[in-house]
């Protein structure tokens, strides 16, 4: 079980609100002033160097910090999780994702992971070697559509985690693709998602994978009819679908009544979190995408993330020192948002898949022991890739009124480097970050300003538009290259960063409650809104939007 502490009650929360008083009277600018920040504040580990300098923090901040991790008891909770504790109490569930990615066969020194007493890891394997049997005869040909021919297209039908892990890993790895293989995704209910994907591909060279771990949600179940509709029109009869369809999933009753048959079906367990599912039977389009090989080395990357975020002491465990940088702004310096901002494009999707793994994750407001928090929880997650960020929101970072802790990503090799072009983004990089620490002074614009031979009246007006007032903390991660194992390692470390957040702010991170109450309106809503008859009781509002749609339809 976790550990049931308010956060507030600690010694150590108490001496971070003085010493965050302290903090706030000195500029990042005075804290680069000392001599050796960029080597106590940064570590190398693999391929990755976290930088974690430019945060308005000390030596001091960052003992205090883990002092807290020590109060809120966070070594224990680790091994709640890796153990198979049921640490998902509202749901009884354990959190074994981790289980997912431990390949090696169990040793003296490297156990298997067991939940009450059941090997766990047997399952895995088990599921695996069907993955790797499945994607051997998928790209070698043998496995063919019903007209013989070999596949070309995989189409992902699933929403959330069935989808937003797969999409981000697929768009990352594109340099990883196998050659004349495409994958398609559809999530949206909007009947416009999957009818420009049904446009795009030839039935008779598609494979449907229906991702759904409940085999329940409205969204995907709508659209897997729909796509098998669309099968069956095209000229296929319904014994084909067994050719065409697979099912990832841990519900089988519901995958035997769509018709999937046992060889096309890949389980999973109620132990895997949606949102931390690409590594399971949902990471199937990935495999099939890039390979089995290369998924197993996206396992291995996440594997090592795993053992770090185990085994490492705090002052160096990455997940660790980013899960209590973010604490430490939500907690003292009022900031309600992190950017995540992703210098590669290929990483595009990076900022949405941790919108759902964060913020699903950690967006709560009651505490393990059932009562209302006294603090801000989970931050709002957004951004976008550099260079396009740069020339959208970043004015409101760097002169805005929001108090705004960034992540930045980028990699030393691009795997397309076209002329100079991936140096021009990695120095955009940089200077962002610089900037933002920095600033400019006042002093720095009217030695600007006067160079361009300004009077005194008009420099002294133009000036406070021209000041940055910098201070404004971020993260760098550095990679080497974005391949299969970094990737694998990078969103391991921001899984443990979501679960040692939890541990801190004292709630339960891996159920989703809030998503259930529109869910079940919707129900309510759509027969009146398909028959116009139906008796519509709601707000004000919501029967007057329901009433103005049978007016105009
Ligand atoms: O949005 C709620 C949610 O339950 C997510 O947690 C999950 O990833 C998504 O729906 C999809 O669920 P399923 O895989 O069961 O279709």
């Amino acid at each position: 079980m976790l550990p049931k502490i308010n956060p507030l009650k600690t010694k150590s929360h108490a001496k971070l609100k003085a010493h965050a008083k302290e903090m706030k009277k000195i500029h990042l600018r005075d804290l680069f002033e000392q001599s050796g920040r960029f080597g106590k504040f940064s570590l190398t580990w693999n391929d990755f160097l976290f930088d974690y300098s430019k945060n308005i923090i000390d030596q001091k901040t960052l003992s205090l910090l883990l002092d807290f991790t020590k109060e809120m008891k966070l070594g224990k909770a680790i091994d709640s999780m890796f153990s198979g504790e049921l640490i998902n109490e509202t749901e009884k569930r354990a959190v074994l994702h981790t289980a997912l990615r431990k390949l090696s066969p169990e040793s003296e020194t490297d156990k298997d992971f067991y939940i009450g007493g059941e090997n766990v890891s047997h399952l895995v394997r088990e599921v695996q070697e069907k993955i790797k049997t499945f994607c051997g005869r998928f790209h070698s040909g043998s496995m063919t559509g019903y007209t013989g021919k070999k596949f070309t297209d995989i189409v992902n039908i699933g929403i959330g985690g069935s989808d937003l892990g797969p999409v981000m890993v697929t768009e990352a790895l594109r340099q990883d693709w196998k050659e004349g293989i495409h994958v398609h995704f559809v999530s949206n209910i909007d009947p416009s998602h999957i009818h420009t994907i049904l446009k795009k591909i030839n039935f008779e060279t598609t494979l449907f994978l229906i991702a759904s771990k409940t085999f329940t949600t409205q969204e995907t179940m709508a659209n897997a009819n729909t796509a098998k509709k669309a099968f069956l029109d095209s000229g296929a009869q319904e014994k084909d679908t067994a050719l065409h369809f697979a099912a990832l999933s841990t519900n089988i009753p519901k995958v035997t009544e769509f018709g999937i048959t046992p060889e096309n079906t890949f389980t999973f367990w109620d132990w895997v979190g949606g949102r931390f599912s690409l590594w399971s039977a949902i990471g199937l389009s990935i495999a099939l995408t890039i390979g089995y090989d290369k998924f197993l080395e996206l396992l291995r990357g996440a594997r090592e993330a795993d053992l770090h975020f185990r085994h490492t002491a705090p002052e160096k465990n990455i997940p660790v020192l980013m899960a209590v940088i973010g604490f430490w702004y939500t907690a003292f310096w009022g900031s309600q948002t992190e950017a995540i901002l992703p210098y590669d494009q290929y990483l595009h999707r990076f900022p949405a898949y941790l919108q759902q793994g964060i913020m699903e994750s950690n967006g709560k407001s009651v505490d393990r022991m059932g009562k209302k928090v006294q603090y801000p929880t989970s931050p709002v997650i957004w951004g976008e890739p550099g260079t396009n960020g740069q020339h959208a929101f970043y004015q409101a970072i760097h002169q805005g009124t929001h108090f705004i802790p960034s992540d930045f990503i980028a990699s030393v090799h691009s795997r397309n480097n076209k002329h100079n072009q991936h140096q021009i983004l990695l120095s955009n990089c940089f200077a962002q970050t610089e900037a933002l620490m920095k600033g400019k002074t006042k002093k720095e614009v009217m030695e600007e300003l006067s160079s361009k031979g300004m009077s005194k009246k008009e420099m002294e007006n133009l000036a406070p538009y021209k000041v940055f007032p910098g201070n404004r903390p971020s993260n760098t991660f550095l990679i080497k290259e974005i391949n299969p194992r970094n990737l694998g390692s990078l969103i391991a470390f921001y899984e443990h960063k979501i679960f040692t957040q939890g541990v801190l702010w004292n709630i339960f991170s891996f159920d989703q409650f809030g998503v259930e109450l529109g869910k079940v309106l919707a129900n309510v809503i759509l027969p009146e809104i398909e028959d116009k008859n139906t008796k519509v009781e709601h707000d004000s509002s919501t029967s007057g939007l329901i009433r103005q749609y049978h007016e105009w339809k």
